[in-house]
């Protein structure tokens, strides 16, 4: 170590995505690795709208390793954590920046780092937050400390902080390859196309209100492994199968086959969830009643005209082809489900102006929305039952963030900003 022994203070930043996955996982073969009982295939997405930034920073006066969630301290004590930080420092590297600090490959054992995160949407709106917190942790740690693996090793090291976290480390389209190793060495995401590849897709996510303590994943997919004959058939006999055809439509473009594969695997995920013992319930009365708008849409064009898939929550996130698509979506839900406080701007977040493509202005053009067609008439309208609506579309896999003004720790303090 050079410089002034203790009194510097080295850091990096870093944003990442979150992603959705399309064809899902759920279950682990391995518990402490987190080995999944199948392939999965996702969408990443936007980091401008659903992403966390990390700043890590070392420093020979920090005494021991601390986090901070959202100017919250939170614990690292957990294995996840602990897991990233010794597979990363693992691989540490000299490194000597430009004001002349050197940290010897062999220091980094002995140097304690601060972390400080944030999501740039709610945590615990149930959006996959850990995902892109984990990928976003085990990415920067990575510059700072000059690890010089290849993405594939950083997905794996991702994965032993939140499964779905390896898929973060790329943008575009991404297959998780449960691999077939014990120690999990080849259980690492890979990127089936970039975010270039298919960029008519528009991402609508409608988040959902939920009142109910939700069960986690990892307790849920753990009673799914054990109790579910149908977790079984499918990690063996359809998802196979089902990747490779997702694999095809992502790489023809076929919305058709996208949409009904997409669709046909949440639905499957979810059955799963209901044939463990006890049953788990995700979604909720308004999940289904977007199932049911879409379905009939759909059903009444005699092709696919958006998909929807739902993770371990009742959000629904829904994948049209194009902007035509999207805002023909967003006309029939903000008919069925209109805005509690009559606030059209905070009720849409990402990408607004998706609000105008629908013709959709103000509230009064929301109370002039004709009723879907293919509903019944008098469809119902179900106000409330929806928090806000998120536009977003595929985006790019994790950044380095070069602008010092945006890292959340302060290099003079080596604390939060702000704290
Ligand atoms: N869990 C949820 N969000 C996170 C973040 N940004 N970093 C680490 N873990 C998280």
């Amino acid at each position: 170590m050079a410089a002034e022994e203790g009194q510097w203070v080295l850091m990096a930043t870093g944003r990442s995505p979150t992603n959705i996955a399309v064809i899902k996982y759920w279950g682990k073969r391995d518990e402490a690795l987190i080995l999944p009982v199948n392939d999965s295939i996702s969408v990443t997405l936007d980091p401008d709208h659903l992403s966390a930034t990390t700043t890590v920073a070392v420093s020979p006066s920090f005494p021991s390793d601390r986090m901070w969630l959202n100017g919250q301290e939170i614990s690292l004590s957990g294995g996840r954590f602990q897991s990233c930080l010794r597979e990363i420092r693992k691989r540490a590297q000299d490194v000597e920046d430009e004001k002349g600090i050197r940290i010897k490959k062999e220091d980094w054992e002995k140097l304690h780092v601060h972390i400080a995160s944030y999501n740039n949407f709610p945590t615990a709106a149930g959006l996959a937050s850990s995902a892109a917190g984990f990928a976003c942790l085990v990415f920067t740690l990575g510059k700072l400390m000059n690890v010089k693996e290849d993405y594939g090793e950083l997905s794996s090291i991702a994965r032993q902080g939140s499964g779905s976290a390896c898929r973060s480390i790329y943008g575009g389209f991404v297959k998780w390859c449960m691999g077939k190793n014990d120690d999990g060495s080849d259980s690492i995401a890979v990127q089936l196309a970039d975010e270039t590849h298919w960029n008519d897709l528009v991402i609508i996510i409608a988040v959902v209100s939920s009142k109910q303590k939700e069960t986690s994943s990892t307790s849920g997919m753990r009673d799914s492994v054990e109790t579910s004959p149908l977790l079984q058939y499918r990690a063996q006999t359809v998802v196979p199968n089902r990747v490779l055809k997702m694999e095809e439509a992502i790489k023809s473009h076929n919305f058709e086959s996208f949409a009904k594969l997409t669709c046909a695997d949440s639905n499957q995920f979810h059955a799963v969830c209901l044939d463990t013992s006890p049953p788990i319930f995700y979604m909720n009365d308004t999940s289904h009643r977007i199932i049911s708008l879409v379905e009939k849409w759909n059903h009444s064009e005699g092709t696919p005209q958006v998909a929807y898939t739902f993770d371990a929550g009742p959000n629904a996130v829904l994948i049209a082809p194009n902007r035509k698509n999207a805002a023909l979506l967003l006309k029939k839900l903000l008919y069925c489900f209109p805005p509690q406080d009559n606030d059209l701007s905070s009720y849409m977040v990402g990408d607004k102006s998706i609000l105008s493509d629908a013709g959709v202005k103000s509230i009064e053009d929301v109370e002039a929305l004709p009723a879907p067609a293919e509903m019944k008439t008098p469809s119902q309208q179900f106000k409330g039952d929806v928090s806000y609506f998120i536009c977003s579309r595929l985006g790019a896999g994790p950044k380095v963030v070069t602008d010092e003004s945006l890292a959340l720790i302060d290099s003079f303090t080596g604390l939060p900003k702000g704290v």
